[in-house]
């Protein structure tokens, strides 16, 4: 009973301390915005999570179950091939080889955003369907020079496990084993999460 006495004048107090900081901390200007200061579920716990993924994902073109498709085209004076954009549902897989086990889907879509060097725009979201993190996803989004090695993307966000996740990703094209039907990418993922 003590303890719980205890607790609870703990969080009243605490709850009393935030009620008067945020105050505190609000300002506003002018009648069009204000601005206060949160704190994040992520910044209550003392220390928060950093996670590395890796996977490699698939391009599979061509006519025979593609889960690559480009759905915009672009006219031919136009450089890099710059407004052609695709959309994509790949595999992720634990090795290099499709037959590896799945891990989940790399959904969303991409275009050439460049007008001057081959580049593309990524918007991504990743599904994972393995272990703990099934059913919970990392949103990327971010630059991609598909014609160099190391690229790094920025992870915005996720869903579930990944909640308030930040971090990147850096991919590169596994080109010994791909093929113009087949292109493999391998990426290493570094996020912190609660
Ligand atoms: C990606 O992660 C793997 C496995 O942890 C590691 O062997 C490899 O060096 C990493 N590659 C990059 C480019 O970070």
């Amino acid at each position: 009973m003590y303890l719980r006495t205890m607790t609870l004048s703990h969080s009243f107090i605490f709850l009393f301390s935030l009620t008067l900081i945020s105050t505190q901390l609000t300002t506003t200007n002018g009648v069009f915005s204000k601005q206060s200061n949160i704190i994040l579920p992520s910044e209550q716990q003392t220390t928060e999570k950093l996670t590395h993924i890796h996977f490699y994902y698939h391009d599979i073109r061509g006519n025979k179950n593609p889960t690559m498709l480009q759905i915009i085209d672009t006219p031919q004076n136009v450089a890099n091939g710059f407004g052609s954009t695709f959309m994509m549902d790949d595999a992720m897989t634990e090795g290099p080889e499709l037959s590896s086990k799945h891990i989940g889907r790399a959904q969303g879509m991409f275009g050439l955003c460049s007008l001057h060097d081959i580049a593309e725009c990524m918007l991504i979201n990743m599904v994972f369907n393995e272990g703990k993190y099934a059913g919970s996803t990392l949103s990327m989004l971010g630059r991609n020079p598909i014609t160099k090695q190391n690229r790094e993307t920025s992870i915005v966000g996720g869903t579930g496990i990944f909640r308030f996740a930040r971090g990147y990703a850096i991919a590169n094209s596994v080109n010994s084993i791909s093929t113009p039907e087949h292109y493999v990418v391998e990426y290493n993922i570094t996020v912190s999460h609660p």
